[in-house]
């Protein structure tokens, strides 16, 4: 009867169903924490320029414009409907603040690139419980010593440091790096 009578507005309420289905497919989201603990970043960072208005994962407007200004993620949590921030490159941004603390909101997160700014304060020794691959520090301000505590990274394949303010010796807990490649 309903069908018959207006078969218009069933098709079109059809179409909408759907288009919700895909729409919802293709925006895959990055969990609240991760968006949080990506403002939390940006503060300490002095990034003034992430659009929190939009997906982080998206790609759209500032969180992707090129290989030395991105957040990169993988999508393919949860049949595509989940992702996770697995990269951050943001190098020669002049960037004034210090090094986040804590990552362990972003527990995916492969690579940090912060390849010369002007970031000044320590190297957290909190990164020592993360899981990042890749860790780039050139050319910052950075001072205190090397945290012993990033020997405990064993996914650690690249320490890039040089050219920082940085005092003391490698810890010999560095020596428990076994994957690493280049420090
Ligand atoms: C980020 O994603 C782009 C493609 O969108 C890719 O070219 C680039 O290699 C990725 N960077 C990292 C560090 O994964
Ligand atoms: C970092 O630099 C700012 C000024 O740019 C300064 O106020 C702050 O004391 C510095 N912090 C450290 C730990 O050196
Ligand atoms: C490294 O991890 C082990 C086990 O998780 C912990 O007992 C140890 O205190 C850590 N070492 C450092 C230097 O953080
Ligand atoms: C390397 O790790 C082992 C156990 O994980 C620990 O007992 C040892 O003290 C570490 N070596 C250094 C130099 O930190």
């Amino acid at each position: 009867m309903f069908f018959s009578q207006s078969p218009r507005l069933f098709f079109s309420s059809l179409l909408t169903f759907f288009y919700l289905i895909l729409s919802s497919n293709a925006a895959a989201q990055l969990p609240t924490s991760e968006v949080q603990a990506l403002r939390d970043i940006a503060k300490v960072l002095e990034k003034t320029d992430w659009n929190f208005d939009v997906d982080p994962c998206s790609d759209k407007l500032n969180w992707h414009t090129s290989s030395e200004n991105a957040v990169n993620c993988s999508c393919s949590y949860s049949s595509g409907t989940i992702c996770h921030v697995t990269s951050i490159v943001l190098k020669s941004q002049s960037l004034p603040g210090t090094l986040p603390k804590d990552l362990g909101n972003l527990p995916y997160l492969q690579e940090i690139d912060l390849t010369r700014n002007y970031l000044n304060g320590t190297i957290p020794r909190e990164w020592g419980s993360s899981k990042l691959v890749s860790i780039s520090l050139l050319g910052n301000r950075l001072t205190g010593s090397i945290p012993k505590e990033l020997g405990n990274i064993t996914t650690l394949k690249s320490l890039v440091l040089e050219i920082n303010q940085l005092s003391g010796n490698i810890p010999p807990e560095l020596g428990n790096l076994t994957s690493i490649e280049r420090l």
